[in-house]
């Protein structure tokens, strides 16, 4: 397994490029702007390829490298359901798995620093985020933080974790790295407290300043979705009320994006082949399945995801290899969802 810690010392964040092996697939956590050359840098010099990136949450004390990760490698963006965040290509939840080639992250919802802050479990490894830090624990006093949230989330879920399991926090400002449950369990100084209430006190009275970057950072971080805009401009899209029409069109050949994963969770639109996003670029390119369906029957292919986002890169991957009437449904199941469209369970979906 490949595991690099990687520090902006501007901000104090550690991010997390994981992969199960050299020359496979990689997912980042926590990323920042500033430090995005660097880490693609590394992509390559491990050859790696990016294919997720997370964020623990909304952060207020830097900009996310998501959206710029997003535009350079085409990676799938990955945020909590409970994001402000306006388009993250997958929100996740308490249960979920964030899966990658080799390995994947077990999604906790760990609420109290943020409303959508998450921890990521991998193994022996926790990514506890904002939420627990190396002998400390992250400041509940705005974007909906709550410590009595938060002191649910860290009592009856991270400290429920074995001793030994490895906490690789969001931030540190003091140098430490890493931590282990059992230690922070012994030695977190906020953590020694008798009952619910006098954590929420405690944290209650920290009176700490603002973020330097806050008033920058959080309105930049909710503005993280590409900009489907464009891709409707250049006729690219389809509502989700038009998308409602083409269904059953002998002349369409509608196209789920998403993983099994999501389709089981979410429900899909009947009749769509399932055609995942990380193997589009062999589908649509010459001798793939989507590059041939399109050319033998000249079907219309229509791409759906979960929010539009991976469907609206994969409109502008396809027309770049040829295929110039494929479009997206803008704002994916979500949106075919509110304008009411029909939806089934994966067993009825077709694979590719
Ligand atoms: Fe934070």
């Amino acid at each position: 397994m490949i595991f690099r810690q990687l520090f902006d010392s501007t901000s104090g964040t550690y991010t997390y490029l994981i992969a199960s092996r050299q020359g496979g697939e990689a997912l980042i956590i926590d990323p920042v702007l500033e430090k995005v050359d660097r880490y693609l840098q590394l992509v390559r010099e491990l050859d790696l390829k990016l294919v997720k990136a997370v964020d623990t949450h909304l952060h207020a004390d830097h900009i996310t490298g998501l959206g710029a990760l997003r535009d350079r490698t085409h990676c799938i963006t990955v945020m909590g359901e409970q994001t402000m965040a306006d388009v993250v290509s997958m929100r996740v939840a308490e249960g979920d798995r964030v899966s990658i080639e080799g390995l994947s992250l077990d999604v906790l919802y760990t609420p109290g620093h943020t409303d959508d802050s998450y921890s990521f479990l991998n193994g022996g490894r926790v990514f506890t985020g904002d939420t627990l830090l190396i002998r400390g624990t992250g400041r509940t006093d705005f974007q909906n933080g709550d410590p009595r949230q938060q002191y649910d989330s860290i009592f009856n879920k991270l400290l429920k974790l074995p001793d030994d399991t490895l906490v690789y926090p969001a931030h540190d400002y003091k140098g430490d790295t890493v931590s282990t449950i059992g230690e922070e369990k012994r030695f977190n100084p906020r953590l020694r407290v008798q009952s619910v209430d006098e954590y929420v006190d405690l944290m209650n009275n920290l009176n700490l300043p603002n973020p330097k970057m806050m008033d920058v950072a959080v309105p930049a971080n909710i503005h993280v979705g590409l900009h489907q805009d464009e891709i409707a401009a250049k006729g690219w899209a389809v509502s989700a009320v038009e998308a409602l029409a083409l269904r059953g069109r002998p002349d369409v050949a509608i196209v789920d994006l998403r993983e099994k994963a999501e389709r089981e969770k979410h429900g899909a639109i009947p009749g769509a082949l399932h055609a995942p996003y990380p193997e589009l670029r062999e589908n649509i390119g010459a001798g793939g399945m989507l590059h041939e369906l399109a050319l033998a029957t000249g079907k219309r292919i229509v791409f759906y995801c979960a929010f539009g986002e991976r469907s609206a890169m994969a409109v502008e991957a396809a027309q770049a290899a040829g295929l110039i009437s494929a479009c997206h449904i803008e704002g994916g199941i979500d949106a075919w969802k509110k304008a009411n469209g029909p939806l089934v369970r994966d067993s009825a979906a077709r694979q590719l």
